[in-house]
C-alpha cells in the first residue's frame, strides 16, 4: 500500500476527481479483477472503465475485494455507442450498476458523439436524469469537438463536467481543450503516454534523463502540470508502479514547452468526426 498523495481536480458541480487514475481499456475481462487489484495495492483510487471494454465486472469485482470504503473511490464508465436512445440509455447505465456492483458511480460518459447517428442531445438527456437520481455524482462528455458540445450546452441544462479526449505530446488537442476550459469543463487526457510510442521520442528520453525519471513519468508529470486528468493503462505491475510515482518531480516551465511543442496532430485513435460505429 501506498499513501502517496494525490491531488484532484474540482469539477463544475463541487465534486472532487483525483487527477491521475488507471484506464482499463484493453484489458481482457478475466484479467481485469487482477489488474485493478495490483492498481488498487499501489495506490489508485480512481478507475476509468466503459460498457465497451466488456471489463466493469472485473472492475467491480476488484472493488468489492479490496475492502476499500466506497468514498474513497472514483469510478468512472462510460455509455457505449449503441444506446444513444434515451431509454436505452437508461437501461445500459443501469447494466453497468450491475456489472460494478455499485449503486452509484462517480462519473458517467456519453463515449463517443457518434455525429452521423445524431443522438447525443438525447442521450445526455437520461444522463441528466440519471445525474438528478443521484446514481452518478457527475455527468460528462468523451471525444466531443467544439461544435458537439457548442450544440449540447444550446439544447440542454447541465453543462458536462468533463470531456475525455485523446491528449498526449504529439496531439495537443489544443483548440479543443481551450473550449472545455472556456466552459469550466475538465479535460480528461485519454491515451495519455501515446500508447507507448512516443516514450522514445529524443526529447521526452533527454527531459526524463536530465530529471531521473522514466519517460512515462515525465510525460504523465507534463499533462498533470497542464492541469489535465489522467489514468494510463498497464497490465504490467512495474509500470503500474512506476506511472502513479510523478508527485515527487517538477518539471521546469521549459521543460514542458518543449514537450508541448512536440505536437504533430498525430491520433492513435479515432477522430470523433469520423466515429460512427455503433458496433450494430
Ligand atoms: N474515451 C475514449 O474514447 C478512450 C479511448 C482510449 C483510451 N481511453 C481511456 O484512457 C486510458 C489510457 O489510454 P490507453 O490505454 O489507450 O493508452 P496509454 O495509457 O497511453 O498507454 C497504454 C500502453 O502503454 C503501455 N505502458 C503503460 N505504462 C507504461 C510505461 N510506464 N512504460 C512503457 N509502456 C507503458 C501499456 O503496456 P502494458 O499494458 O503492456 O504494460 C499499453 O500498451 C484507457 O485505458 C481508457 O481508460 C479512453
Amino acid at each position: 500500500m501506498s499513501n502517496e498523495p494525490i491531488p484532484t481536480v474540482p469539477l463544475n458541480n463541487g465534486v472532487a476527481i483525483p487527477q491521475l487514475g488507471f484506464g482499463t481499456f484493453k484489458i481482457p475481462p478475466e484479467q481485469t479483477r487482477d489488474v485493478v487489484t495490483t492498481a488498487l495495492e499501489v495506490g489508485y483510487r480512481h478507475i476509468d472503465t466503459a460498457q465497451m471494454y466488456r471489463n466493469e465486472r472485473g472492475v467491480g469485482e476488484a472493488l468489492a475485494a479490496s475492502g476499500l470504503a466506497r468514498d474513497d473511490l472514483f469510478v468512472t464508465t462510460k455509455l457505449n455507442n449503441a444506446f444513444h436512445a434515451h431509454d436505452d440509455a437508461l437501461a445500459a447505465f443501469d447494466q453497468s450498476l450491475e456489472e460494478l456492483g455499485l449503486e452509484h458511480v462517480d462519473l458517467f460518459l456519453i463515449h463517443w458523439p457518434l455525429p452521423a447517428v445524431d443522438k447525443y442531445v438525447e442521450a445526455w438527456g437520461a444522463l441528466e436524469e440519471i445525474y438528478r437520481s443521484g446514481r452518478a455524482r457527475a455527468i460528462g462528455v468523451s471525444n466531443f469537438q467544439p461544435n458537439h458540445l457548442r450544440r449540447l450546452m444550446d439544447s440542454t441544462t447541465v453543462v458536462p463536467a468533463v470531456n475525455q479526449i485523446e491528449v498526449h505530446p504529439w496531439l495537443g488537442n489544443e483548440d479543443v481543450r481551450a473550449v472545455n476550459a472556456e466552459h469550466g469543463i475538465v479535460t480528461e487526457a485519454w491515451s495519455p503516454l501515446g500508447r507507448g510510442r512516443l516514450l522514445e521520442d529524443p526529447t521526452i528520453m533527454r527531459i526524463a534523463e536530465n530529471v531521473g525519471k522514466t519517460p512515462a513519468q515525465v510525460v504523465l508529470r507534463w499533462h498533470v502540470q497542464r492541469g489535465d486528468v489522467v489514468f494510463p493503462k498497464s497490465v504490467t505491475p512495474a509500470r503500474i508502479e512506476e506511472n502513479f510515482r510523478i508527485f515527487d518531480v517538477e518539471l521546469s516551465e521549459a521543460d514542458v514547452a518543449d514537450i508541448t511543442a512536440l505536437d504533430r496532430g498525430e491520433r492513435t485513435g479515432s477522430h470523433p468526426d469520423e466515429m460512427n460505429n455503433t458496433g450494430r
